[in-house]
Parts: C-alpha cells; sequence; structure tokens
C-alpha cells in the first residue's frame, strides 16, 4: 500500500542564484543537501563545467550567499564536494572561501561519504572490497573511495537528532553501563558513512547523470538535521533528483530543487510521476 505523500514538492527549471533570489524568501529554509559541479570537466548534458578557476570560485560565493540567506539560523547546509587528481585541494579551497574567508557558515561536522571500502566478510574473515568506485590505473595514486560532506551551520552550534541515524551497540551491555545512552540501543554513528551506489546495468537507464549521490546520503543528512515533519528542505542544484526522493521518504514538510538543464529536470518530473508523487512547477526568469 503506497503511503499518502506529505511533502510538497516544487522545482524550478532554471538558474539556482536567480531562483532563490526570486522564489525563496529569506530564512525559510530548514535544510539544504546539495553537490555543486566541481568545476573538473564533467561531461554534463549542458552546463560547462571546467570555468576559469577564478570565475568559478566567484561563483561559488555567490550561491553560497544566497544559500546562506535562505537558511534559517538553526538550518544546515550539508555541501557534498569531491577532489580529483587535477584538484586535489578543491574541497578544502572552497570551505576555506565559505566558512574563513567570507565567513558564510560554521564547518560544524566535517563527514566522510564513503563509497567502496575493503572489509572482512566476518570477524578474523578474509577482507572484501564493498561498494563502488571509478578505478585510477596508476603507480602513484590510490583509488578514490570517498567525498566530503561540510555540514555548515551559521552559528556552529544547530542542535542535531544523532540517534536519528543512530546505529545498535555491539555489545548489549553498554546500553545499561553508560548513563548518556538513555536505555536506547542506538549510538551515534559518527562521522564516516558508509553509503554505496546501487549496482546499475546500464547507466543511460539507471542514472541518466554523470555525477549524482544516492538517495540514502541525503536521507541520512534530513534525519541528522531532525524536525523532519516541519523542515522544508532545498537542493539548488537537483540534477535527476536524488534529494527531492530522498525528501519525500523522509516526509519532511517541503521540499524544493532547481536545476538549469531542461533534460535533468524532465527525467526529474518523470521519475516523480512514475513514482505516483506530486509536484508544483516554477519558472526562474532568464537570464
Ligand atoms: C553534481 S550535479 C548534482 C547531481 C544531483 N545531486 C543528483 O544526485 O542527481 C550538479 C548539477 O548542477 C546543475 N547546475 C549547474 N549550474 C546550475 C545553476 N546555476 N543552477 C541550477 N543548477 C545548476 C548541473 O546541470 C548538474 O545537474
Amino acid at each position: 500500500m503506497k503511503l499518502e505523500q506529505k511533502t510538497t514538492v516544487r522545482l524550478y527549471e532554471g538558474d539556482c542564484i536567480k531562483g532563490m533570489m526570486e522564489h525563496i524568501p529569506d530564512s525559510s529554509i530548514d535544510i539544504i543537501v546539495t553537490s555543486p559541479p566541481y568545476n573538473l570537466g564533467i561531461k554534463y548534458n549542458s552546463y560547462d563545467d571546467q570555468k576559469d578557476w577564478q570565475e568559478y570560485l566567484d561563483w561559488t560565493i555567490e550561491w553560497a550567499t544566497q544559500a546562506s540567506r535562505k537558511l534559517k539560523d538553526d538550518g544546515s547546509l550539508f555541501l557534498n564536494i569531491g577532489g580529483s587528481l587535477k584538484a586535489p585541494l578543491l574541497p578544502h579551497v572552497v570551505l576555506n572561501l565559505l566558512a574563513d574567508e567570507h565567513k558564510l557558515f560554521h564547518l560544524q561536522n566535517s563527514i566522510h561519504w564513503i563509497k567502496s571500502i575493503a572489509l572482512p566478510d566476518k570477524k578474523d574473515g578474509p577482507e572484501r572490497q564493498r561498494g563502488h568506485y571509478k578505478p585510477i590505473n596508476s603507480d602513484r595514486f590510490v583509488n578514490d573511495c570517498h567525498e566530503h560532506i561540510f555540514h555548515l551551520t551559521k552559528g556552529g552550534d544547530t542542535k542535531l537528532d544523532r540517534k536519528a541515524i543512530g546505529v545498535p551497540y555491539a555489545d548489549k551491555s553498554n546500553i545499561g553501563r553508560w548513563g548518556h545512552t538513555g536505555g536506547d540501543d542506538l549510538k551515534c554513528r559518527g562521522n564516516v558513512w558508509f553509503i554505496p551506489y546501487k549496482t546499475i546495468n546500464r547507466r543511460a537507464d539507471d542514472r541518466p547523470h554523470p555525477a549524482t549521490f544516492p538517495d540514502a546520503l541525503v536521507e541520512h543528512c534530513i534525519k541528522l538535521h531532525g524536525k523532519n515533519g516541519s523542515s522544508v528542505v532545498m537542493d539548488p542544484f537537483l540534477g535527476i533528483g536524488h534529494a527531492a526522493y530522498a525528501a519525500i521518504s523522509c516526509g519532511v514538510k517541503e521540499f524544493i530543487g532547481f536545476e538549469i538543464d531542461p533534460v535533468y529536470m524532465s527525467a526529474v518530473r518523470d521519475e516523480l510521476t512514475e513514482r505516483g508523487n506530486r509536484y508544483i512547477c516554477g519558472a526562474v526568469s532568464p537570464t
């Protein structure tokens, strides 16, 4: 049986900077989960991901300034960003720009999204690689199996619901031993999240976009921020919509997504329709 959709979904095709200025009231957003383009030359359908470096950094400040304006004082921006062999410092340069030079946000938590990891199947068993990554053929570099999720807030003191993504204790005797458990069999997950991509057979059909994050990553962020039934969630760089699907599955009050590419936005509308979800479309005035 399909549950009734609690989330109002608003989709805007167009530039998110303009769109946020035109459509989003200041201090109205609880949670932003987003992954902007990284300027690494990714082949998007239409967006040029190889801008002049300074132009890219200036643009980063522009969208982040709007994001900061739209976020409530106790809101959370979860910024997913990864580096590459060509630009290994990129995540740190962007973080420094936003949190230090421009003082738009505090770095409240630094989370590592692990896409793939070698672990034993069972205690003392042989290790096996889990999850997926893009292999690097090199005698200098190891494969890059993680990206950053910077949890950015305005004051550095946003209250979180750590147990909403808590994990059960391996040794149950700890539940009674430590007062801080409150008797719950859940402890804080920490800042290393193993969230593999789903295995796909055909990229063109199953994941028609070159740089996505999994729904589960967004769900972790939304749940960790907490107060989900009353939350307004936004993704200014929606791609093919994973933040929207996660927001709906978390039952947030409202989700707002911007995407500049009509092909990707059309894929989001098709997928929502296929899932039986309702949405409202708005327009951003042309640049
Ligand atoms: C890293 S992808 C996001 C993918 C998304 N997280 C997903 O899982 O599908 C970045 C997206 O930003 C879009 N984009 C680039 N510039 C934009 C802008 N000014 N406004 C809105 N979207 C933009 C690109 O077309 C691309 O789809």
